[in-house]
């Protein structure tokens, strides 16, 4: 049979929070155990050079994301972790993608026209090539699942976009990738708005927040009086509930909304307990990276493994693509 092929990546500039742990990562990296699945992971390092960043830091937030991967239960056994730009072939490919895909096409992508307004002053072109490094990022391995989340889809159809085109154009045999989306929780965020997020500040807990961070982090969470005739389905309170049912389950949160409609919430005693509970489901995962942060050989070891898989692939699909195209 035939195994279909997984692949995400992580920007070097972006942790691995309570929300994407919970609500994607997990189920992600159940597929390893799933033999109708070959999984792919990478850390997208130069999808993180478009803005401004520090070259010095680099490579620590490189290693960071690594680290998250393998801490939140990546086996390099069972999955394939490499570093983008480890593999050129990436970059290469997506130039000559680029020659299938029009400048107009890229401006008007909701995820770039937000870029432009965020930050005026840098309109790079990286930026603009960012859809078109990503199809490249999952079309080199011929991907048909990419587990990503909805802010991604627009992403994702440029990929598909590019792989229909080559092969139309050059017939070429790439799948079009859909979006994987793995079981996971809906985690709500800290504001009391929506779910965590990377893109709102005080929305996330980050997978390495210690009890005193976490303790701080939910103080800020907005609450309300404590007493009510009805128990807010939305809001600040609202979020905390459904934190408390994912952390302490269900019958916790049952006697909390029996408080609120009789003696009262004390927040206080909420948030303590809660941080001690979401303290408790990451503890095991920090100590397991502390383990990991000191073993560098390891790792080393693990990235140039990985590298050596994908290049392999990379540099067939490259060859044939340019084959197609009729540049060698
Ligand atoms: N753009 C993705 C994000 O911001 C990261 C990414 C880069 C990616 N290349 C990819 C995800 C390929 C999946 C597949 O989250």
């Amino acid at each position: 049979m035939v195994k279909k092929r997984v692949l995400s990546g992580i920007r070097a500039n972006d942790r691995l929070h309570l929300g994407n742990y919970l609500g994607a990562i997990q189920g992600m990296f159940a597929l390893q155990e799933d033999s109708d699945y070959e999984t792919f992971y990478f850390v997208a390092d130069l999808h993180s050079i478009n803005v401004n960043y520090d070259p010095k830091k680099f490579q620590e937030n490189v290693r960071h994301v690594v680290l998250d991967y393998l801490a939140a239960g990546l086996d390099p056994e069972k999955s394939t972790l490499f570093i983008q730009s480890h593999i050129p072939e990436h970059v290469e490919l997506a130039y000559l993608f680029s020659s299938v895909m029009t400048v107009a096409r890229m401006q008007h992508l909701p995820t770039y026209k937000e870029k432009v307004k965020n930050n005026p002053k840098n309109v790079n072109m990286a930026l603009l090539y960012y859809p078109v490094l990503m199809a490249a990022d999952i079309l080199t391995y011929k991907a048909n699942a990419v587990p990503v989340g909805d802010d991604q889809l627009p992403h994702l159809e440029v990929a598909r976009e590019v792989a229909r085109k080559m092969n139309e154009k050059y017939g070429t045999d790439f799948p079009e990738p859909e979006q994987f989306k793995t079981e996971g929780h809906y985690v709500p965020s800290l504001t009391g708005e929506g779910k965590m997020s990377k893109s709102v500040p005080g929305s996330f807990i980050n997978l390495t927040d210690d009890l005193s961070i976490i303790k701080k982090k939910l103080a800020s969470s907005p609450t309300d009086s404590g007493k009510g005739d009805k128990v807010p389905e939305k809001g600040g309170v609202a979020n905390l509930l459904m934190l408390v049912e994912i952390f302490q389950g269900k019958d916790k949160r049952g006697e909390y909304e029996k408080q609120y409609t009789s003696t009262g919430i004390q927040y206080g005693q909420l948030k303590e307990d809660l941080a001690k509970a979401i303290y408790a489901e990451l503890k095991p995962i920090q100590e397991k990276r502390k383990k990991l942060e000191k073993d560098t050989e390891y790792i080393d070891k693990v990235i140039e493994e990985g590298g050596k898989k994908a290049k392999k692939i990379a540099k067939k699909t490259l060859k044939e693509v340019k084959i197609k195209m009729g540049l060698v």
